[in-house]
């Protein structure tokens, strides 16, 4: 009997149970369907349990999940759990038949993080952050959201981390350790060219190959050779011909054979047609599912266009990933992650991705004790964006709670005037919120941030009576699906405009400090009214902690140390890609496609035509000069440029010292000190500028950062960083390859790429290259605009 029982696990029909050795033997078990199960989500029910579709085994999934991957009992294969992202992990804050909850802690977003320029701070607040994927039972957190930042007007920016590819490289891959140390996986998203909402199911971006490889696809591969991401999302939108998660260029011959990336890819939530191509270009799960991308598969296999070989390619990269998840390995989660420990590290943190844009000496706030507070954002604060960007949180901490629990005096009448404002708004957003356990559950859609309430002249007159000082508060808040606009949004409303000049008016002449807090996603206008209040903290949408964490840097008890990821134009058309970006206002009026009405129905509001551009494409006109790089290169005007930021402190910075090793790794360090009178953190910039001759480059590229620990006034640190030849090429398409110019190149150390303190020079003695895939091919001629 023992000798069948052999045959019974070795020969046909055979059945064993995966374990993280056998996965050829489990390969060669599986039947065609089964393999087309695999590779196939379990639908848009998986995202509830208890919901029809949910796969068997659903007991023990997670409610409110995205999604997850189809079980194979015979095989001993588990579902596994795939759940947004990226500001904290997004369940249902309850569930049917239990009192529990099931909060997640809303973290700082993206964009936060990148201004804190400090990558180990990242990690350990996504070391929490990973935690609580772990312990609420989910396998894979689906971030970090990693586009470039192209405009500004791009409604998911605040998910994002920076204009720049090396900042938004880096925090990726700091993010990405954090998460997966907890033995948990990250879906690397949007893979890639998402760079606005609008049609981004259909939008294809056409882009030339350098700015591909130097701009948008850059900062994923620094995340992907640094930090191994579990798995990637290929985006909604086409680049260059194909969809991404069709692109056999992008997700093969990129990602795979040319930065060695060893995880699995999976679409971005939707179905499309093509299945197929995508199996081949090597997009190995399509979520959330749908039985007919299954039928696909199998007959297509069965006629043969496609090749078992490439169906088995992605089926054992999807078992090599499932071998990796807490689920498979029966991980007994607790549902009870320390929630109260991962709030005191975002009140903590937020603070160093906050921006200090303007300080004419009144913060931190002194011999202040009553203030005027004004703003319908003071009183309810944003912590993040909308969309499934959105974390169910148990609380956010709104602005006025801050300061009152820091010992400030909050005008009551005012706070009764906002707060009425907001119970009447209020109701409106209660029809317009989607039902808890939908796949956007807890969004609150229409809650009107843009329209700031009118306060008459004379009630600010009566608050300066009564306050010592005013506090305004601005807010803005954009996500999925659309994107903002110029008018209104980007630039300040007529509302805004008034209350923002009487206040300055009337505190100012009597001697009384004015500050405005920015508690917004995105970027906005600033040029036009950053005269007006003596101190301006670009406070951002910093998760649920967000006002104690503005109260801790008004009062002085912690400091604002961010520095800007991106730049702040003086007007919205300054950026070169404005002209081709929807919205700008410009031309055109769109028709609504079936996608858009879909998505606005699901959100529960309805897409008004607006002016608009590019809704089938979009023409990467700018090529490179995208943020800093034009309007550094092009010595255009800027409101605060990019890697700006005050603190409460002055930074003294040495003469630097520069070496070349052997291998042609640049190592660059200063010595930072800290002259003022209060505590800080400098983030020190190391701009690289090539010489001339050879391909056109940017006059300063962001090539490695430091950010120092807390120095005590007089103390200093010394930072090296480092730069290896190959993060100093540019991309040459007619060879395609990598190129690094021989000569001298400039060093650079910047507080900001505006505010250079030091610089060295450095040889490089022979030109290096390093050839890659010739890939992303444009299909359309794109004519760029030159700078230089
Ligand atoms: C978003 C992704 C998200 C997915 C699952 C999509 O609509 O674009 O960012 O991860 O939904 O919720």
């Amino acid at each position: 009997m023992i000798i069948s029982a052999a045959l019974v696990t070795l020969g046909a029909g055979a059945q064993p149970k995966l374990t993280k050795d056998n996965i050829d033997e489990v390969l060669k078990a599986m039947t065609l369907e089964e393999k087309a199960e695999l590779v196939v989500g379990a639908g848009w029910g998986s995202m509830t349990a208890g919901s029809a579709n949910v796969p068997t085994g659903s007991a023990s999934l997670v409610s409110g999940a995205a999604g997850t991957t189809n079980p194979i009992e015979r095989l001993g294969i588990p579902a596994t759990v795939l759940s947004d992202g990226p500001a904290g992990l997004r369940i249902n804050p309850t569930r049917p038949g239990t009192d529990k909850t099931f909060y997640c802690t809303g973290f700082p977003v993206g964009t936060v993080l990148a201004c804190s320029w400090n990558a180990p701070l990242v990690q350990e607040l996504t070391t929490a952050m990973g935690n609580e994927v772990l312990e609420y039972g989910a396998d894979v957190l689906l971030a970090p959201g990693m586009n470039i930042h192209r405009n500004p007007l791009c409604g998911r920016n605040f998910e994002y981390f920076s204009e720049d590819p090396v900042l938004s490289g880096k925090m990726a891959a700091a993010y990405i350790n954090g998460i997966q140390s907890n033995g948990v996986g990250v879906s690397a998203k949007h893979f890639a060219f998402n760079n606005q909402e609008i049609n981004r199911n259909e939008n294809m971006a056409n882009v030339s190959t350098r700015a591909a490889r130097e701009i948008y696809l850059k900062n994923f591969e620094i995340a992907v050779r640094e930090a191994q991401p579990w798995t990637v999302m290929s985006s909604y939108n086409k680049v260059n011909g194909d969809y991404t998660q069709q692109s056999h260029d992008l997700l093969t011959k990129v990602l795979r054979d040319d930065w060695g990336f060893e995880g699995i890819v999976m679409t971005d939530w939707g179905t499309k047609d093509g299945t197929v191509k995508a199996v081949r270009a090597g997009n190995d799960l399509m979520e959330p599912g749908a039985d007919v991308e299954k039928s696909r598969i199998i007959a297509a296999v069965k006629d043969g266009s496609l090749s078992l070989a490439d169906l088995d390619r992605n089926v054992r990269r999807m078992l090599e990933y499932i071998v990796k998840t807490p689920r498979f390995q029966g991980y007994e989660y607790s549902n009870e992650p320390d929630l109260e420990a991962h709030a005191a590290l975002v009140r903590k943190g937020a603070a160093e991705g906050m921006v200090l844009l303007k300080n004419d000496g009144v913060l931190p706030l002194a011999g202040v004790q009553n203030v005027a507070l004004f703003g319908l954002n003071a009183y309810k604060s944003i912590a993040g964006g909308t969309g499934s960007g959105n974390v169910n949180k148990p609380y956010i901490r709104n602005i006025d709670e801050g300061l009152a629990a820091a010992g400030l005096k909050i005008d009551e009448k005012l706070a009764k005037f906002y707060k009425d404002y907001r119970t009447y708004t209020e109701s409106l957003d209660a029809l317009n919120a989607t039902e808890a356990g939908g796949p956007f559950s807890g969004v609150l859609l229409g809650e009107s941030v843009l329209a700031e309430v009118g306060i008459a002249k004379s009630a600010v007159e009566a608050s300066e009576k009564r306050n010592d000082a005013a506090v305004v508060v601005i807010g803005r808040n954009a996500g999925e699906g659309d994107d903002r606009r110029v008018e209104n949004d980007f630039e300040l409303t007529a509302e805004e405009r008034a209350l923002l000049s009487n206040v300055e008016n009337i505190y100012h002449k009597a001697g009384k400090p004015v500050v405005v807090v920015l508690n917004i996603g995105g970027v906005i206008e600033t040029a036009s009214w950053k005269n007006l209040p003596d101190a301006i903290l670009l406070a951002w949408t910093p998760g649920q902690e967000v006002g104690n964490s503005v109260a801790d840097v008004l009062t002085g008890k912690s400091y604002p140390s961010g520095k800007l990821a991106m730049t702040f134009p003086v007007k919205y058309l300054d950026h070169p890609s404005s002209f081709n970006f929807p919205y700008n206002g410009q031309d055109g009026v769109f028709s609504l496609t079936d996608e858009m009405i879909g998505f606005a129905a699901l959100m529960g509001y309805e897409y008004t035509p607006q002016p608009v551009k590019d809704i089938d494409y979009t023409d990467y006109s700018e090529g490179i000069w995208v943020g800093y790089r034009y309007f550094d290169t092009a010595g255009k005007e800027v409101s605060y440029p990019f890697g700006y930021g005050l603190g409460y402190t002055t930074f003294a910075y040495s003469s630097p010292v520069v070496k070349v090793a052997k291998d042609g790794t640049v190592s660059a360090s200063i010595t930072v000190k800290n002259t003022g009178s209060a505590a800080g953190k400098e983030a020190v910039q190391l701009y690289v500028s090539a010489p001339a001759g050879g391909l056109v480059k940017p006059g300063k590229e962001l090539k490695a950062f430091a950010k120092t620990r807390e120095l005590q006034p007089g103390e200093s640190e010394t930072l090296t960083m480092t730069v290896c030849p190959y993060s100093l090429a540019s991309f040459n398409e007619a060879a395609s390859q990598w190129e690094t110019a021989a000569g001298s190149y400039t060093v650079r150390f910047g507080a900001s790429v505006a505010d250079i303190r030091a610089t060295a020079s450095f040889q490089v003695k022979k030109a290096q290259s390093w050839p890659v895939s010739e890939a992303l091919a444009p299909v359309k001629e794109i004519t760029e605009i030159s700078v230089k």
